[in-house]
């Protein structure tokens, strides 16, 4: 696999065209909670994270400057220091390392400045993808929630991985 240079940064109001770009992607529509078809709805989801969790764009230099291609996020923190970690990747960046890299960034951020001790996700059980991406980024499985997701009428197994501070 070729490793690249990826950058976490707040996300900026003049993201919104790369925002819109990336949820035209099949896999990516359900990423977002409502359809980002327009500008507006893209900047509304940059938006949407304030007071919500921390995002941050993902992004990668090159010749021609920065370019976006993905969201790391923590929400859902509560009061005995645990987070919801979820990603993405927009398809033309996949397969070079960068969710596992920002994903680790991610958790440093979480553990050692935001104090977080608990960090959780979950994928679908047929998204081997994403359980690749939290198994190398240090989340281990704990377990099959059954059924626990419903899109377009069918059912959805999901894996729950974790990682603690100390490990
Ligand atoms: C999952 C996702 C974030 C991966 O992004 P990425 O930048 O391509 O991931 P990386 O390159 O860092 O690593 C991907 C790993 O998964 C593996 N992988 C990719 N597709 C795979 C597949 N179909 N089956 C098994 N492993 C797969 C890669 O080989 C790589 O592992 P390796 O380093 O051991 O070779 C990206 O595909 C995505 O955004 N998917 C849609 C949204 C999504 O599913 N988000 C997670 C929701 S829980």
């Amino acid at each position: 696999m070729i490793s690249v240079n990826v950058r976490l940064r707040e996300w900026r109001d003049s993201d919104a065209p790369a925002v819109l770009d990336a949820f035209q992607a099949p896999d990516l529509r359900r990423q977002a909670a409502w359809p980002i078809i327009t500008l507006k709805d893209a900047r509304g989801w940059i938006a949407s994270w304030e007071g919500a969790g921390h995002a941050f764009a993902v992004v990668i230099d090159g010749a021609g400057g920065e370019r976006v291609v993905g969201n790391v996020a923590v929400t859902k923190i509560d009061t005995h220091d645990t987070g919801w970690v979820s990603y993405w990747v927009v398809p033309e960046a996949r397969g070079r390392g960068i969710a596992v890299a920002a994903t680790e960034k991610l958790v440093r951020w979480a553990f050692d400045e935001r104090g977080l001790y608990r960090l959780e996700l979950g994928h679908r059980t047929n998204n081997p993808a994403s359980c690749r991406v939290a198994t190398k980024a240090g989340f281990r499985p704990e377990g099959i929630e059954r059924g626990k997701l419903r899109h377009d009428g069918v059912r959805y197994d999901v894996e729950r991985h974790a990682r603690l501070a100390t490990d």
